[in-house]
């Protein structure tokens, strides 16, 4: 495995991925964890040091361990990285003083040769994204210089008898076009074979949860979307039924979808299956409750109850399955007020295990969301099943603005299958991040046949977005808007108007509250 030392670059998550996408395993850890005994303990393969935003002139700047210069494996420096490496080993870094440069440069080769470059200048120079204040401005002895660009002489440097490696730029950036190349020549030198497939995850995560968990119960809490899924999946796979799924159904879940969880799960995968049907319990205490931020709280209140209702009832249970991602659990180096190391934590059962006195499973822990889906594929779980857009964990009361009433409920659910099957039959599930119906708390008047009608009104939405934090609002045609508005009207008895929100992400949320 391969070890990225993390000095607080923005970027630093994209080095990983670009080493996964190349069937590499590697971890990404904070410099101030990265002793010599946790080196030692890691037993890295190769090592990468990330950019960061420090001087190695400041008071206390981030270094690496002292031993790794000793440690016998090669060593990329990236941007901040490559100064660190210059500052350790005898070269020289001069501060900014208006050379700093950001944004994109062209990189072209010297006369020297070197493995890191085989095949990398596609023409006789190389777009690069430089992201930097202080600059390298004498090479330590044993390095050459590989590549240079005008205002970064030592953009490319090596000092390839000990397989150390540096470079001013980014390549793990969408601006370094040709930076996979890159990787794939620093991880063939190091010697990787890029094994890490999903076959392998898979062998290896089923091997680490029968280890774990012995011959003892585990409950997983199980919300019907792709991490959970794969993650019970898994655990199945390692232990049988020494596994209990809970499936907490709270009544707000979309069209058939409860049905079809139970069904998948119980029937196709033969997973022993807690349906925990509390729609009752959920709507009578959002009964008459019209603020978004008191819906969210005793939806989230009464979903640990119950989940931990139903799980006591399980004998023996000593672990609580939870499908936390690679992005929950990267520590992340900050910089403000100092070096500091904050942890994000998983937050959708959030303070349970403690609770209840369990121990975590969490064979995901080491996945980006598209290797979970990877994962899933690769455990034979329905490509339609996998590539579902999003859905928030309080459901549809969050889209359905005002008070909650079965039957608006019923009434959401119908347009909402209509909007999604138009989607799908249009061909555009794909391309869209998520799509929904949201009923308006305004009934508006209308006219059916030759009668008055007075009905509720509903917006659709539908955006793109990478990460949800950002989105548009997807471009339909006026064909298509105007055939599901007709279907809708038509096909849902109870609405009388249909709108398209319009809004992007900011200054509006996804989700209507
Ligand atoms: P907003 O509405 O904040 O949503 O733009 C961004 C993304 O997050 C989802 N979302 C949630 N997911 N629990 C979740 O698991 C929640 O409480 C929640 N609220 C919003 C939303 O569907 C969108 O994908």
């Amino acid at each position: 495995r391969l070890l990225i030392i993390d000095f607080g670059s923005q970027v630093t998550q994209l080095i990983a991925r670009r080493l996964r996408e190349l069937s590499v395993y590697c971890e990404i850890h904070p410099f101030n964890k990265v002793t010599d005994a946790f080196l030692a303990d890691f037993a890295p393969k190769a090592v990468i040091l990330s950019g960061g935003p420090a001087s190695v002139f400041a008071d206390g700047a981030p270094m690496p361990p002292a031993s790794l210069w000793d440690y016998g494996v090669p060593i990329l420096g990236i941007c901040y990285g490559q100064q660190v490496m210059m500052h350790c080993l005898g070269g020289h870094v001069e501060r900014g003083h208006g050379t700093a440069e950001f944004g994109r440069a062209f990189v072209t080769p010297t006369p020297a040769k070197t493995d890191l470059l085989d095949g990398w200048f596609q023409t006789d120079r190389e777009q690069v994204w430089m992201s930097h204040g202080d600059h390298v401005s004498k090479i330590a002895p044993g390095f050459e210089v590989y590549g240079t660009s005008p205002n970064a002489p030592f953009a490319i440097i090596a000092d390839p008898a000990r397989r150390f490696y540096a470079v001013q730029f980014h390549p793990e950036v969408h601006h370094t076009p040709n930076g996979a190349k890159f990787y794939e020549n620093f991880i063939r030198i190091a010697g990787f074979t890029g094994d890490w497939t999903m076959g392998a995850y898979r062998e290896d995560a089923i091997a680490k949860i029968k280890q774990q968990v012995g011959d003892k119960r585990v409950i997983c809490g199980l919300s019907g979307g792709v991490d959970s899924s794969v993650a019970a999946v898994l655990i199945h796979e390692a232990i049988g039924d020494q596994l209990t799924c809970v499936f907490v159904d709270h009544g707000l879940l979309r069209e058939n979808e409860a049905a079809e969880v139970v069904k998948m799960f119980t029937e196709n995968y033969k997973i022993p299956l807690i349906h925990a049907d509390e729609s009752e319990l959920f709507l009578g205490k959002l009964n008459g409750v019209s603020d978004p931020e008191t819906k969210r709280k005793i939806i989230g209140g009464l979903f640990i109850d119950v989940f931990q209702k139903y799980a006591n009832g399980i004998e023996g249970a000593e672990f609580l399955a939870q499908g936390t991602l690679y992005p929950d659990v990267i520590e992340s180096v900050s910089f403000s007020g100092g070096p500091s190391v904050t942890i994000k934590s998983h937050h959708n059962v959030g303070g349970l295990p403690e609770k209840m006195g369990l121990k975590l499973v969490e064979p995901l822990r080491e996945l980006f969301k598209d290797e979970v889906r990877a994962l899933g594929r690769e455990l034979g779980l329905p490509a339609s099943f996998i590539g579902r857009h999003p859905f928030p964990g309080p459901g549809l009361a969050i889209r359905c603005p005002g008070e909650i009433t079965i039957e608006k409920l019923e009434i959401l659910k119908k347009a909402d299958a209509v909007f999604i099957d138009q989607i799908r039959k249009h061909g555009l599930y794909d391309d869209i991040w998520q799509a929904f119906v949201a009923i308006l708390p305004v009934r508006t008047v209308g006219v059916m046949g030759d009668a008055r009608t007075y009905d509720f009104a509903c917006a659709l939405r539908a955006v793109t977005s990478v990460d949800g934090m950002t989105a548009d609002y997807y471009p339909f045609t006026h064909d298509f808007l105007g055939e599901t508005a007709t279907r809708i009207i038509n096909e849902v008895q109870g609405i009388n108007r249909v709108t398209y929100d319009i809004t992007s992400k900011p200054p509006g949320t996804i989700e209507w509250e």
